[in-house]
Parts: structure tokens; C-alpha cells; sequence
């Protein structure tokens, strides 16, 4: 038992040893609050550095602001318009031991002056399924470092750029998207957005700064939905030959049963006697055709007879078994 305690009691003032020594060993006794600053650039920052221990003078070391040696235990590094890229200051103490110093972690930030998006060596409409390059610049940003460039389709994020220099100053950066359209892009709108995410200690929300919107106009060719159609004679129905297309399309119906071609992209069928109508519909990127089928009613007249008969047979049937229900008593009497 007594053992195991002196066992333990050897342990814990090794422990207090190594921590005391050590900790006076490799690290400086001066806390700083904050430790580390986000500053917009040419606005105002200020920091604490504070000790606990005995001293011969502590201060800042600083490019801007820096803070002469004080015999206090907390001195403040203070700049109120902030304009050096790169400022590396740092707190220093002078005591028992050699000087020593802490440095402080600064970030200045500055937001682009303007992010723009545009289309690479193209004008006007895109053609369905070539390929095509956006581009976003974002001019004058620091540090680029915590930039990422977000691409927006719609509402839905698409693509993204981090970029991974370190350099401090403000830089013009680019940022592509390679981009295939398809009918269904006709229309569609495309931004991009630089986001400065500077950390925990960093601005909530980041600094964000949109392009303007860039409308993407696709040219595309007709495409029926279903190449046939059957319509019945009877029925007051249109041939609607309308499709979907990019510019919009012209319209032709060929049939024998035509005189002339007609170009509208809807007619009626009770003007038309039952065969078969082709429409052809076409635009600068294609041409797509399709056939509407006029069925003839003559069988639908046939059931409709053999109904109408089946009906009054049994109504004659009925009639002539009331009246013979009324008949029989007065035959009787
Ligand atoms: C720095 O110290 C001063 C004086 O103690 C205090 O008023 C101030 O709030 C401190 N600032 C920070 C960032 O802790
Ligand atoms: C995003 O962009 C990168 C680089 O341009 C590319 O390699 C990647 O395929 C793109 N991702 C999507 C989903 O488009
Ligand atoms: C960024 O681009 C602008 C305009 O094109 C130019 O005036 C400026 O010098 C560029 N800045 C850098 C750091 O290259
Ligand atoms: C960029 O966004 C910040 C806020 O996130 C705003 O203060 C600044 O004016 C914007 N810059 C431009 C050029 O619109
Ligand atoms: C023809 O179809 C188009 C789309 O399919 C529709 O918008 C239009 O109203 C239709 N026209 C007629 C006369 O039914
Ligand atoms: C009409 O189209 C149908 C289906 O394609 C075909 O079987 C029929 O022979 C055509 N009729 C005429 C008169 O061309």
C-alpha cells in the first residue's frame, strides 16, 4: 500500500516538474486576446497582451502601432484605419530568461471591387450539346487564399473554385465553367458569387459579392412528344401539329387529301375527310414530322345500329307485356 502511494506521489511531482519547467521553457508567458484578428482593410483593430508573471518591461513590435516597453502587466495594440498588407506584430516580454515574444495571426480582408461573368469567345444563342465556356472575374480581393467562386444555375449550386495562394495583396482572379446546354437550358440563368470565408473570427455571414445574371438562350430543333396520332371523325378535334422548338418553328401538313399545303400548326378535323395528314415542322436546327391518322366512323355506325335496334326490341317487348297484363282482366270480364 505505502508503496503505491510514494509510487504515486513520485509520479505527480514528476508531473508538476516537467509541467512548470517545461512550460517556462518553451513557451512565452504572455496571452494574447484575440489571438488571432480578421480586419477589414483601412478599419480599426485592437489587441491585448497580458502576463501574469514578474517582468522587466513588456511592449509591441509592430510596423503600425507599435507599443513602447511598459512596466504593466497588459499593454494593447491599437491601429484605428488599418492600411498594411501583411502586418506581422508581435507582443515581446523581458524577464528572468532571455526576451521573449508572441506573434499575432492577422488577416486583412478586402472585398472585391467588382465580380463579372461572361461568355469565352461567344455571342448570342448556344447550339444544343456544343460546348461553351463561362467565366467569372473577381477583381482587386484579398486574401485570395479564403476565396471560393460559387456557380449558380437557377438556384442550384454547379461548380466551384478554391484557390490556394498565399499572397496578401489584392489579386484579379478567374474562375471557368465549361458548360453543354440542352433544350431544357433554354432560359436558363447563370451567376457566380465570391465568398470570402475567413474563419471563426471572420465576418458572419462571409463577404459575398454576386455578377449580374447571364441568360443562356439555346437554340434547339423540333421534337415530337409522339410521331403518330389517331383521331376519330366524329370527335371535334384539332390536328395540333404546335411543338416546342428554338427559334420557333414553321409548319407544313402534306396530304392527298389536300389541295394545297397548309402552314398553320393547327387544323381542324371536321373539315377533313378521314386518311392521313402529315405535318412537318422545322427550324434552323432540324425539322421533325408527325402523322395524324383520321379514322373513318362507319363501324362505330355499325354498333351504334345494332344498339339502337337491340334497345327498341326490348322496349317493344315490355310495352307488349304491360298491355297484355291490362288486357287479360277486362277479356275476362
Ligand atoms: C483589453 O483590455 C481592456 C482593459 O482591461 C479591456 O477594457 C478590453 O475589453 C480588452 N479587450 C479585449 C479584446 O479583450
Ligand atoms: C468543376 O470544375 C472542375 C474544374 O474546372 C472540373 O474538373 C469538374 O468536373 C467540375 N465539376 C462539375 C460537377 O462540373
Ligand atoms: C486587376 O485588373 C484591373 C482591371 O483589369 C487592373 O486595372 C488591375 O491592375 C489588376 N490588378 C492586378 C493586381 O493585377
Ligand atoms: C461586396 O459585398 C460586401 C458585403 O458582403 C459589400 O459591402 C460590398 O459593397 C460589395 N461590393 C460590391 C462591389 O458590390
Ligand atoms: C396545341 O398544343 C399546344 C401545346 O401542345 C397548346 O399550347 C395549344 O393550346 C394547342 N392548341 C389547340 C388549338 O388545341
Ligand atoms: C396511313 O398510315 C398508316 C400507318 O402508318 C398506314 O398503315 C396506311 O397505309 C396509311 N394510309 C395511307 C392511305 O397512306
Amino acid at each position: 500500500m505505502l508503496q503505491y502511494f510514494f509510487g504515486l506521489l513520485y509520479l505527480f511531482s514528476v508531473l508538476l516538474f516537467v509541467t512548470l519547467t517545461g512550460s517556462q521553457a518553451d513557451e512565452c508567458p504572455l496571452q494574447l486576446n484575440p489571438q488571432r484578428v480578421v480586419v477589414k482593410y483601412g478599419s480599426s483593430v485592437s489587441v491585448n497582451c497580458s502576463t501574469s508573471v514578474q517582468h522587466k518591461g513588456m511592449g509591441w513590435e509592430s510596423s503600425e502601432g507599435a507599443v513602447p516597453m511598459t512596466k504593466d502587466s497588459l499593454t494593447t495594440w491599437r491601429v484605428s484605419e488599418l492600411r498594411v498588407w501583411g502586418i506581422e506584430p508581435s507582443c515581446y516580454i523581458n524577464y528572468n530568461k532571455p526576451q521573449c515574444a508572441v506573434n499575432l495571426l492577422v488577416t486583412i480582408y478586402k472585398t472585391p471591387d467588382s465580380v463579372s461573368i461572361s461568355t469565352v469567345n461567344h455571342n448570342g444563342p448556344m447550339m444544343e450539346r456544343n460546348q461553351y465556356e463561362l467565366q467569372c472575374d473577381v477583381l482587386n480581393v484579398a486574401p485570395v487564399q479564403y476565396l471560393t467562386v460559387n456557380w449558380y444555375k437557377g438556384q442550384t449550386l454547379v461548380n466551384q473554385t478554391i484557390f490556394t495562394d498565399t499572397i496578401k495583396t489584392p489579386v484579379n482572379k478567374t474562375s471557368k465553367l465549361l458548360i453543354s446546354p440542352v433544350r431544357a437550358d433554354d432560359g436558363a440563368q447563370y451567376r457566380c458569387e465570391a465568398k470570402l470565408e475567413l474563419g471563426e473570427e471572420g465576418p458572419r455571414p462571409p463577404p459575398t459579392n454576386t455578377s449580374k445574371t447571364l441568360n443562356v438562350e439555346v437554340y434547339y430543333k423540333p421534337k415530337h412528344s409522339s410521331s403518330t396520332e389517331t383521331i376519330s371523325k366524329t370527335k371535334e378535334e384539332s390536328l395540333n401539329c404546335t411543338v416546342k422548338a428554338n427559334p420557333a418553328p414553321t409548319y407544313s401538313w402534306h396530304s392527298e387529301h389536300l389541295k394545297e399545303t397548309i402552314s398553320s400548326s393547327v387544323i381542324r378535323s371536321s373539315t377533313l375527310s378521314s386518311g392521313n395528314y402529315t405535318c412537318i415542322a422545322t427550324n434552323s436546327q432540324g425539322t421533325d414530322s408527325k402523322m395524324f391518322i383520321i379514322i373513318s366512323t362507319g363501324r362505330t355506325t355499325f354498333w351504334a345500329i345494332i344498339s339502337c335496334g337491340v334497345i327498341v326490341a326490348v322496349v317493344l317487348i315490355i310495352a307488349y307485356a304491360i298491355y297484355k297484363c291490362n288486357a287479360s282482366p277486362n277479356s275476362v270480364i
